[in-house]
């Protein structure tokens, strides 16, 4: 399918229309945060993607009443933290986030990480339970389609051991050079959305020579490449940013098609700008 702009869409596996960019509200959020948020939706932005752990979701709620735009025009995505697992806690999670939105329903229901530590043996336990009531919480249409954040082929086989109700996504770290080759694989031999958190890389990726040297090829930015990079291989990119001029660069990836050359050239650059987070292991500093 040909994308055309910001608002064509994906069908996730459960008919549920998700658009093709979304905007990240993660840290967007420092410093005047419903300003931040008014001014993405004043953009264009419709998809907006948050969590109980960004803080973001009372400010989100704000920029959304204040737009005057209906609801429902909106693509609204929440995620339950780490110390919100279990089947209980999962339940009381999406109220406080419906609370802290003041909205009646989410459009996608996540859980944020698969293990709350990356020695906590018990998690494939934590994740049926936590996904159970993400289940009946869709089913309540509470939630309008669920699915996870940075799980892995072994996190995600466990669940699809023993759910109901298959994931319809899943959000992980993925940007050119980190392009998690073996997960995103994994979830769209299966049907599950992938989405791309830091889908430039937290800026760093940006100053890499064969980057900049394709945005100069293409006319375009570094961002703008990374960002259509995710696109060209059916990722939903959810960029960030607090400036009014970058959030619409950030929409403008339709004018432009990475060759086939240059796809597989970034597919196997050297890795560049992970983050140093990953479910299993102890976050590594990066400087
Ligand atoms: P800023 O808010 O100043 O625009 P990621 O989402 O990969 O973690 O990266 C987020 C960072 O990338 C933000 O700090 C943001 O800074 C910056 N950024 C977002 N869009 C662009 C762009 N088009 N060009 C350069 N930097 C960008």
């Amino acid at each position: 399918m040909k994308l055309t702009n910001i608002y064509d869409t994906y069908t996730l596996n459960n008919g549920v229309k998700i658009p093709c960019v979304a905007f990240g509200t993660y840290k967007a959020a420092q410093g005047d945060n419903v300003e931040i948020l008014r001014m993405a939706i004043k953009s264009g932005y419709r998809y907006f993607d948050t969590a109980s752990f960004y803080g973001t979701e009372k400010y989100l709620g704000e920029a959304v009443r204040m737009s005057g735009i209906p609801r429902e025009e909106f693509f609204i995505a929440s995620k339950l933290w780490k110390d919100e697992m279990g089947y209980e806690e999962a339940k009381q999670a999406c109220r406080r986030s419906l609370e802290n939105l003041r909205m009646d329903y989410l459009d996608l229901y996540l859980i944020h990480w698969p293990l709350p530590k990356p020695d906590h043996t018990e998690w494939k336990d934590l994740d049926n339970r936590t996904w159970k009531a993400l289940e009946e919480l869709y089913e309540e249409g509470k939630v309008r389609a669920i699915g996870l954040s940075n799980f892995l082929p072994h996190h995600i086989d466990n669940l699809l051991e023993n759910c109901r109700i298959k994931p319809m996504a899943d959000q992980i770290e993925f940007h050119p050079g980190y392009a998690q080759a073996a997960a995103v694989r994994y979830c769209q031999e299966r049907d599950i959305m992938v989405q791309a958190w830091s889908p430039i890389g937290r800026g760093r990726v940006l100053e890499d020579e064969m980057i900049v040297q394709m945005a100069s090829k293409y006319g375009v930015s570094p961002a703008q490449v990374c960002l259509r990079y995710a696109l060209q291989r059916n990722v939903i990119p959810l960029p960030k940013s607090s400036s009014a001029e970058r959030m619409k660069q950030n929409q403008d990836l339709f004018s432009f098609e990475i060759s086939r050359e240059d796809m597989y050239r970034i597919d196997t650059m050297p890795q560049t700008g992970w983050s140093g987070e990953h479910p299993d292991r102890e976050r590594v500093r990066i400087q």
